[in-house]
């Protein structure tokens, strides 16, 4: 597919269910599961690079993961950890960004994600990386914090501002694998307009092509942003 088909697609968001089914399915630990959705996450990523999309957003641990078992949590982190360094070793060219509260993790892990995102800050193109993420919190913590720099009266535009993703604009389009359909706190603020898909797709499973059928199909709906 070509720049010229994504159809005015700047930004889109992933929800990158699935993964424990997925290897469920095979008799395997979830652990298994989280190991091939990355593999995908990376995939997906060069692939909206090539298409020209400028924004990637996935979600890749929400700030209710860590009710989950303690060996899958490790699992997630180490994820991470292997691609913060893979990132911070290779010249890929985008900048990467984690959106969510950095506080829970250790000090290693915190200096590592903000080493990552200074080294690659100055590239136009955004990796955003939602993790120890949640929707509510971010709003929250948006409006703390403009409290707390002295506004008494705040308005969208301030909180557009002020959430973790305020360098982004808010995604065109949000696709959820694993067949659930709803955001589980996701982006809850930047969703408002943007085009929602669903597919039953595990994502272990979720390919180039689909993605390009995603495209093809948001180039057919018709976005009014509330106008007629
Ligand atoms: C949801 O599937 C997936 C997650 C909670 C974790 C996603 C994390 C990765 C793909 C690791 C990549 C991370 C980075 C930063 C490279 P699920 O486990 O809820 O699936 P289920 O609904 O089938 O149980």
């Amino acid at each position: 597919m070509s720049q010229s088909k994504t159809n005015g697609l700047n930004h889109i968001a992933f929800i990158m269910d699935g993964n424990g089914r997925w290897a469920k399915k095979r008799h395997k630990k979830r652990e298994y599961g989280h190991i091939r959705g990355a593999e995908v996450f990376r995939k997906i990523v060069r692939h909206c690079a090539d298409l020209g999309i400028d924004a990637v957003t996935v979600y890749a641990f929400s700030t209710e993961n860590w009710k989950r078992p303690k060996s899958e949590v490790n699992a997630i982190m180490s994820l991470c950890r292997k691609y913060i360094d893979e990132a911070l070793a290779s010249d890929a060219e985008a900048s990467v960004v984690f959106l969510g509260d950095k506080s829970a993790f250790d000090a290693k892990m915190r200096s590592e994600m903000e080493k990552l995102e200074a080294k690659t800050a100055h590239y136009r193109k955004k990796i955003c990386i939602a993790f120890n993420y949640g929707g509510h919190a971010e709003i929250v913590d948006a409006v703390n914090a403009l409290i707390a720099g002295g506004k008494t009266h705040i308005t969208e535009e301030d909180i557009t501002g002020a959430i973790y993703s305020g360098i982004v604009p808010p995604p065109d389009i949000i696709v959820r694998t694993g067949g659930e359909y709803r955001l589980s706190n996701f982006l809850l603020w930047q969703s408002a307009y943007s085009e929602l898909f669903f597919t039953e797709t595990l994502w272990p499973d979720f390919t180039s092509d689909e993605l390009d059928g995603i495209i093809e199909e948001f180039g057919k709906r018709k976005r009014r942003f509330g106008g007629v």
